[in-house]
């Protein structure tokens, strides 16, 4: 084996709102996580896939991905995010030393040519995301009033899924954890101890599902084909 995608699905989906976890919410009759298993179950260089899910949608998660023949594990996540992705972790199997791409299940309309960017550069470089360039002009506000404008050329928004040698990141989450720090993606933790981190080109399509605004975005997409 040498890809392990992990699917990060244990959130509260607080912001969209829903009345239960943002990864079971349904587009066009097919749950978040389904829609985000699917992308990978279809990528050839996908070898496995783990879904790190709440602990009381564990049975729920088995059965909306009982299709998914590459699923090897359903495991319970944590209270952070980095929680989640190193219960995700956990699961490689002993001695393994390829690559792991985690992923927002929250992004149900990752491209196969997107995955297939980050494997490549995360062969590459050892570490990689795919990023999307800010669109707005960005400012710095605090308390109602406006700080700063920032030079919007060198700024990018985040996406997943993101690529990493297991082994590398194991210890970037290591120091992340000693010294006490939260990460909000796991290529910060990297970035963090200097280590390099490949950017490549995200898409719209790859939007992270957040608000009602999002789903309702979604869903526009789906029933049309798919089509932008
Ligand atoms: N996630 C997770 N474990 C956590 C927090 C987040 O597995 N403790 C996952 C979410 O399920 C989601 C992805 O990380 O697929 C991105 O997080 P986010 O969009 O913030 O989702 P939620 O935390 O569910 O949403 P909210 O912050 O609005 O509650
Ligand atoms: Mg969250």
């Amino acid at each position: 084996m040498e890809i392990l995608a992990i699917l990060v699905a244990a959130g509260r989906g607080e912001r969209l709102g829903a009345g239960r976890p943002k990864a079971f919410v349904e587009v066009a009759g097919k749950s978040l996580l389904a829609w985000a298993a699917e992308a990978f179950q279809a990528v050839p260089a996908v070898d496995a896939l783990v879904a790190v899910v709440p602990e009381e949608e564990r049975a729920l998660a088995r059965e909306i991905l009982s299709h998914v023949t590459k699923l090897d594990a359903v495991v319970p996540g944590g209270e952070r995010r980095q929680d989640s992705v190193q219960a995700g972790l956990r699961q490689a199997p002993p001695g393994f030393d390829g690559l792991v791409l985690v992923h927002d299940a929250a992004r149900p309309f990752v491209e196969r040519a997107v995955i297939e960017a980050v494997i490549a550069a995360t062969r590459e470089v050892g570490a990689a995301l795919p990023v999307l360039p800010v669109v707005d002009t960005i400012k710095r506000v605090r308390d109602g009033r406006v700080l700063e404008t920032l030079d919007r050329s060198e700024l990018c928004g985040a996406q997943t899924p993101q690529g990493f040698r297991l082994a590398g990141l194991l210890r970037a989450y290591q120091v992340a954890e000693a010294a006490g720090l939260t990460v909000t993606d796991e290529a910060m933790a990297l970035e963090q101890q200097g280590a390099r981190v490949a950017a490549v080109a995200g898409s719209g399509r790859n939007r992270k599902i957040t608000t009602p605004e999002d789903l309702a975005w979604a869903e526009d997409l789906a029933r049309s084909g798919g089509r932008l």
